[in-house]
């Protein structure tokens, strides 16, 4: 035999030199949940190890954040139900528990990239993250309005990066002109391009209380089926302007991670999400599954597979490692 490819994998040394893909905690941002109140942390039952803060204990907790070398963050807000309404209107309200946790984590921790979510679902009567008329229709153009509103607030209150996850058609160009019509033009846009109508965000929904009320999100969310689709909706993104395009869940769609990082010169991003993290927890705690191993051999594939940015709760865990 003239090619033994085991002699690339003899030794510790020289598996570590032909290594193709490396993770690093500046691929990560780690997503963190908030809540109104004071001294209250409670964990997400379906997601062991992840926890709502009210703002002075996401205080805390960015600290060590911080010191685990992580340096980006997305925030998602869990709200009362008396707060939500049809049309979000908490979602832009000056001082709202999500607006005064962008602009306490930043100034508090100035070097930390923040990551806002737009989208009307945790502000939502409907759980819905577009505007539902009276039929249960979810009307796209009187949703950017509403999402244009919240974009500005976040980006006011300090958001670094805004993520428009709503899947609305057309909400990038509107955001990117009511961001540059405020003077917000190095606030960057990362679409949620290729978000799928996926089972795998179950526990974000526990974590928000954000499960629409009624039907699903099937008319907004891409059919898990489909991977040309996703090259439309990413063209629509680029082209209205976005800095970033994300494939949301990560694992289960790893060829369309793929497809758009072959397609599209600006930075991939995928969303590793709570299903997900889920999944390898719950395998972890039966002893099923080592969970530090698949945690890593996860996190590289959706690397591998094409993902230089990825959002995942287990940003901390795996920072941990090297400490
Ligand atoms: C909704 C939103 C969802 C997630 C992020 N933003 C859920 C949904 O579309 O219902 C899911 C994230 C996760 O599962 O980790 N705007």
């Amino acid at each position: 035999m003239l090619r033994r490819p085991r002699r690339n994998r003899q030794s510790a040394a020289i598996r570590a030199m032909v290594e193709e893909t490396t993770l690093s905690v500046n691929d990560f941002i780690y997503p963190m949940f908030v809540m109104e109140g004071n001294n209250l942390t409670s964990e997400v039952k379906s997601m062991p190890g992840v926890y709502r803060y009210s703002i002075d204990k996401i205080l805390e907790e960015m600290s060590v954040v911080q010191d685990l070398g992580i340096r980006s963050i997305a925030l998602f807000p869990l709200l009362p139900e008396d707060k939500k309404d049809k049309i979000a209107s908490e979602s832009y309200r000056q001082g709202n528990v999500y607006l005064e946790a962008i602009h306490q984590i930043k100034s508090k921790f100035p070097s930390i990239a923040i990551m806002s979510d737009v989208a009307m679902d945790p502000y939502s009567s409907d759980g819905h993250d577009g505007y539902v008329d009276e039929k249960g229709n979810i009307l796209n153009d009187e949703s950017l309005e509403i999402l244009a509103k919240m974009t500005v607030a976040q980006a006011e209150a300090g958001a670094d990066i805004v993520g428009p996850s709503d899947m609305m058609d057309g909400r990038v160009r509107v955001l990117r002109e009511a961001l540059d019509s405020k003077g917000f033009i190095n606030v960057s846009i990362m679409a949620y391009s290729a978000k799928y109508a996926s089972a795998f965000y179950g526990p974000f929904r526990d974590a928000l209380d954000s499960a629409p009320k009624f039907g699903d999100k099937k008319t907004y969310q891409m059919n898990p089926a489909n991977v040309r689709e996703a090259l439309i909706e990413a063209e629509l993104d680029y082209s209205e302007g976005a800095d970033f395009l994300m494939v949301k869940p990560a694992l289960a769609y790893l060829d369309v991670i793929k497809s758009l990082n072959d397609n599209f010169d600006i930075p991939i991003a995928a969303y590793n999400v709570s299903g997900e993290y889920a999944m390898v927890k719950a395998a972890a705690q039966n002893g099923w599954l080592d969970g530090t191993k698949t945690m890593v051999e996860c996190l590289t594939s959706i690397k591998r597979a094409g993902a230089k940015v990825i959002l995942t709760y287990f940003a901390k865990e795996y920072a941990s490692l090297s400490k």
